[in-house]
Order: C-alpha cells, then structure tokens, then sequence
C-alpha cells in the first residue's frame, strides 16, 4: 500500500500568480537549481563522513530499542511522566504530543494511551509550585525525565534540584532513582556525573547531535513512546523523507526547493518567515520549526569569517485564530514576510454543522457543512487575500496527521534547514550567542568564579534601572 507523502506546493510563488517582481519565475529557478545543486552533493558527503549526525537518527534501531525496553520496565504503574527540560531538550516533545495524541489526553483516561504528559520548560514559580502542590500524593506514580545534553542549564538545574529534594524527603532514596529518568550526553558532563553517582536510569543525547536537531533520538523518543505514540512509524516517515531529500534533482527534493525559496526570498526583502499550520495538532510543530531555524541560521559571521548578521526570523501564526489578530499586519504592512502554510486534508474526524435557525438565515450557508471544510476553505481564502497583495506564499500539504507523516515533516525541515545554512553560507549547527545570556545568569545567581564576578559587575552597570527616571 502506499504510504501518505507530505509535500511542498510552491507553485504560487511562481510568476503565474503573483507577477514577476514579487515572484519566482521558472527561469529564475532554474538559476537557483544551479547554485544548490553542488550543495546537495556536499550534504551528501559530509553526512557519509559523519559530519551531520542527526541524519543517521532514524536509521539507528538501537536507539528506539533502547527506548522501548525502558518503557516497557517502567510504564505500567506510571499514572504521570514529567519532562524537565528546554529548547531542543523540550520542543520536540511537545510538538510530537500535541501532533500524535488527543487534545484531552491528559483529562480524559479514556483516550489515554500511556501516563499524562506534563513538560516543564520554564521556571515560573507560581506554575511550577501549582503543580507540585497536585502531583504531591502521586510521586510513587510520577516518572520525571531529566533531559539535558550539558546538565549545565540552569532552568533544567533548578528544577531538578527541587524535584530531587520532595523526592528524597518523601520517597527516600531508592524512590529517588526509581522515579528519575535522565537522557545526556553519554560521555560527559553534570548530568551524566548525577547519573552515575546516584544510579538513575538514562537514555543518551547522541554524540554531536544539537538539541534543535534530537527529536528523533532518545530526548524526543522516550516521551513519545511512554505515551503511546508509534516511533517506529514516526522513525520510519523521516527515513522515507531522507530518500527524497538527499536527491541530487532539484526539483525531485523538496528540502532543496524549500530551503532556495526561502533563500531567495531572504535576498528580495522577505526577512520574516511566518509557518502558519491549520490544524490544531500541527501548531506546537511551528514553535519548535522556530527554534530550528532561529538557532541554525541566525548568525553573525559566515563560514569564510566575514560579517554577516544574517537570518530570517521565524514567527508562529495559527489559523484560523490568528486571521482574526495578524492577518491585517500581515497584507498591509511592510510587505518582508514569506508564508508557509500548513495544511491537512484529510481530518480524523469531522463535524457537520448545524441548521441556523429562521431569525438568522444569513448563516444558512454553514448549515450542513463540515468544520473541515471551513478550516480548509480559510487556508485558502487566506493564501488569496495574502496574494492579492503580492505577499509570496508556500504550502506543506499533510495527506493526513500521523506517524509517519509527522516524521516526514521532521526530517524534512531538519535537512532544509541544513540547505538553507549551506546557502547563507553559515554554520547552522553552532549557537554561539546562546551562551552569554546563560553565563550572565551564572554570574548573576552568585556562580563562583572570578570571570562571573566580573562579568556580574559589567552586567550591573550595564542594566540596574536609573529610578530618578521613573515617573
Ligand atoms: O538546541 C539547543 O542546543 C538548545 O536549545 C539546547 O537544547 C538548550 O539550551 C538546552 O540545553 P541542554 O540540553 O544542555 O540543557
């Protein structure tokens, strides 16, 4: 049988539709053919020389049969799995629930397929004490998942810290190792030294494997599975997708087409790229596409060491809500923004909706339609009001939310991703201005040190509040 294939439609930001100087004509993608085209064959060997690990994920089984035999020991009895993470240790994971299992999941047992879910990827007090003050009487039912490649990470620190001192009070500490789950790097690092010197299970953040680019090893594994999503079909989707997109024909691999049209029109002014999903289960898919390409290609220097300061910047729209909150932004402002939209076509359910009664005919229209079809028929009316005013559009068609189809997205993103810093001509897998704002909360929450004492002084001068200019 064959299996749903997501695709890309990028038809509408041919010269068809929106007219040659807000559009990409066929002559001028030929052009970019030529200029990717090399850049697919680098891919293609730096991966075969084990520079992009990330790639060999899905085809890796002992990883997803390490996964499985975990959760096998630890599901039943577990009632509630907690994941302490954030960023590329917590994105995916929601992305991949909210996309794979029902909006009740957590409320209604009846559609439970495993423990509920809850990620902690914040430090907001007021949150996080709400929750403790539930899960207190639950904690021999609780798994928490530690997820932290460095275990360095402050907000992950912090909240371990305070989940390790309720467990050791109340459970002791064999309930502490019963309870804690930690996925780091294999080799080294805070997180890895807890792991060893307090015996807690663990799971593996694979060697040279960014976070934004973990998903589909253990750190977005694990979760999915414990709650009941198939891995093997999702692991199975981004193999598929690999065939298609280490295609040295630009025009048979969609990650080549994605990543030059957003290149393209990076260069014609669109700095902005808004991922606008219609459907409720893709839209954590669009946070975590954010991070992706916010960490991977906003860059101040390019490879040859001159200065850039180069990027696009993603931005998350949901439809239908945020027609009603962006959409005049997005057609009369300045016209700098690419869209890409989402779509499913086929919903796993559907609902017909009703007759208007006689003091309303003029919502007769609805009556006996489907809520599909107007989601749907939004998408389009959207993508024709947005060209009208010539804003170039994209579309991700999903034959329908599953698995594998979810898994094909990953993957594809990933390696457009990969393509599109080949072409800005940066490294897409460093974040090199991730760590200053995480070395000034060192500095700033007393971390010992002559370099934070210093740079807790510079950081005072520099943001203590003037009060004389309040007024
Ligand atoms: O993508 C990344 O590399 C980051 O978002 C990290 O995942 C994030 O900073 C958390 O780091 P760690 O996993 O070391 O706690």
């Amino acid at each position: 049988m064959t299996k749903p294939q997501i695709n890309l439609y990028y038809k509408n930001v041919t010269v068809d539709i929106l007219g040659e100087e807000h559009g990409i004509t066929a002559a001028q993608l030929k052009g970019l053919a030529q200029k990717t085209e090399p850049l697919i064959s680098r891919l293609n060997r730096e991966r075969k020389d084990g520079k992009t690990p990330y790639r060999d994920l899905p085809f890796k089984a002992e990883i997803s049969q390490k996964v499985k035999s975990l959760v096998a020991e630890i599901k039943d009895g577990c009632e509630n799995l907690v994941l302490l993470g954030i960023g590329g240790s917590a994105l995916g994971n929601i992305a991949l629930q909210t996309a794979l299992n029902p909006y009740l999941y957590n409320i209604d047992n009846q559609q439970r397929r495993g423990p509920r879910l809850f990620v902690f990827d914040n430090v907001d007090p007021v949150q996080f004490d709400s929750f403790l003050e539930w899960i207190d009487d639950q904690l021999d039912k609780t798994i928490f998942n530690v997820i932290s490649k460095s275990g360095q990470t402050s907000e992950t620190a912090a909240q371990f810290l305070i989940v390790r001192e309720i467990l050791l009070d109340r459970l002791g500490a064999n309930g502490l190792r019963n309870q804690i789950v930690t996925t780091t790097d294999a080799g080294e690092g805070t997180l890895h030294e807890i792991t060893r010197d307090l015996g807690f299970r663990n799971l593996e953040v694979p060697e040279g494997v960014g976070g934004r680019f973990s998903v589909l090893s253990a750190v977005g594994l694990f979760s999915a599975a414990m709650c009941g999503i198939d891995i093997d079909l999702l692991l199975e989707g981004a193999r598929d997708m690999d065939k298609r997109v280490s295609s040295e024909d630009f025009y048979k691999n969609p990650a080549v087409i994605n990543a030059a049209i957003n290149y393209y029109f990076y260069n014609h002014g669109k700095k902005i790229s808004v991922m606008m999903p219609y459907s409720y289960h893709l839209k954590d898919l669009a946070d975590w596409y954010r991070q992706l390409w916010a960490e991977s290609l906003g860059k101040s220097y390019a490879l040859d060491g001159s200065e850039v300061h180069i990027g696009p910047t993603p931005v998350k729209a949901l439809g239908a809500t945020d027609q009603h909150s962006q959409i005049q932004l997005y057609r009369e402002g300045p016209n700098d923004k690419l869209f890409t939209f989402l779509q499913v076509n086929n919903f796993d359910k559907n609902i017909k909706i009703g007759p208007a009664p006689d003091c309303a005919p003029e919502l007769d229209y609805l009556a006996s339609r489907t809520l599909s079809t107007l989601l749907n028929n939004e998408k389009k009316a959207t993508e024709y009001a947005l060209l009208v005013n010539k804003r170039p559009c994209l579309t991700v068609i999903f034959p329908e939310v599953n698995e594998y189809t979810v898994g094909q997205f990953i993957y594809l993103y990933e390696v457009t991703t990969s393509l599109a810093g080949a072409l800005f001509g940066i490294d897409p897998y460093d974040q090199p201005a991730v760590e200053l704002g995480k070395e000034a909360t060192f500095a700033l929450m007393g971390k010992p040190g002559k370099e934070y004492k210093e740079l807790r002084h510079k950081i005072q001068s520099l943001t203590d509040i003037d009060t004389t200019c309040l007024v």
